[in-house]
């Protein structure tokens, strides 16, 4: 099939492992069945949980998996409508006026049907992700970390998500024929309205456990020996149970296994953690903590526990 044609739907919750496993997203069950249910249903996937577990991949993961464009709508403090939705090409109509002077055209209205056409508008992540995408399917739109735009920009986001449609007071109202894919991430600064969530699937993207994690090393870093991926893996594990200030998510798990394979390590010891400790805590409090016995303490137990099981 051409690379730009679009990949039919999942049917199962097996193929959506299947789907995301293709493009090295390792999904469990619970996560799988969401991303399923949204596509089948043609509902936002809302999906909430700590930094570096994996939230923002699943868009991107999808879209490569179903042939999809990806259109990325990444919120922050004051995102408003020119920059997110649409805004007129400014220059553009004031050279129109111009030409239109110089030619001396006086018919006022048919200027500014001229001025406020499709010529001059500039389409935004939310008018794109609500155009035809010509033989390719709904693209997947993603909304990043929504919790960090105002709430009016949510508020206005409600709109679009319960019509998939936009009104531009010049122009009309422009319509999806079929909804894009919409995926909707935070990282829960703060709470996102209850009217939002109620028009989308929820999931609350947790850590992975052990098992999942060690198979996400196992892809993303092929390099990594396996008994150096379990103790990665089962530190890294023991790290979040340590209540710290900033656990390190998948993220993190990942760069520390590429770093320690960079490094040709074969097995963890106290002087290679602390050596490369700054791909995994971000926080110098934390550091300082696990450079304490706090840290030896975790690692010997690491090295028991899998000494144990082999
Ligand atoms: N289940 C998984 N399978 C494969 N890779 C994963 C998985 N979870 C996370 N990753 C990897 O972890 C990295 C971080 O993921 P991502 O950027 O999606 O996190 P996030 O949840 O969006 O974090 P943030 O809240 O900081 O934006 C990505 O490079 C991704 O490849
Ligand atoms: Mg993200």
């Amino acid at each position: 099939m051409p690379a730009d044609f679009a990949s039919p739907l999942p049917e199962t919750i097996e193929q959506t492992v299947a789907l995301l496993e293709g493009e090295g997203y390792v999904a469990g069950r619970a996560l799988a069945t969401v991303v399923f249910l949204a596509l089948r249903m043609k509902r936002p996937l809302f999906l909430e949980g700590e930094a570096g577990v994996g939230k923002t991949e699943i868009a991107k993961v999808l879209s490569r998996a179903l042939g999809r464009d990806l259109i990325r709508l990444q919120c922050y403090e004051g995102l408003d409508v020119s920059t997110a939705v649409y805004e007129w090409n400014y220059p553009a109509q004031m050279l129109d006026i111009r030409l239109s002077e110089a030619s001396g055209e006086t018919d006022r209205e048919r200027l500014e049907a001229g001025l406020f056409s499709e010529r001059h508008l500039i389409r935004r992540p939310v008018l794109q992700a609500l155009s035809p995408s010509l033989g390719k399917g709904p693209p997947v739109f993603l909304i990043d970390e929504l919790d960090r735009a105002d709430e009016a920009f949510e508020a206005y986001l409600l709109e679009v998500l319960s019509d998939f449609q936009v009104t531009i007071p010049e122009l009309g109202t422009i319509r999806a024929d079929a909804p894009p894919i919409v995926i909707i991430t935070t990282n829960r600064t703060r709470e996102v309205h209850d009217a939002l969530k109620r028009r989308c699937l929820y999931h609350w993207v947790d850590y992975p456990a052990a098992a999942v994690e060690l198979e996400i090393v196992r892809r993303k870093v092929p390099g990594c020996r396996v008994r150096l991926s379990r103790e990665i893996v089962a530190y890294v594990q023991g790290l979040r149970k340590l209540d710290l200030f900033k656990n390190p998510g998948v993220a993190e798990t990942i760069d520390w296994a590429t770093a320690l394979t960079e490094l040709d390590r074969v097995a963890l010891d106290p002087e290679t953690v602390s050596d490369t400790i700054g791909t995994l805590l971000k926080y110098q409090d934390d550091i300082a903590r696990i450079a304490g016995s706090e840290g030896a303490k975790l690692l010997s137990d690491v090295r028991a526990a899998l000494a144990a099981e082999a």
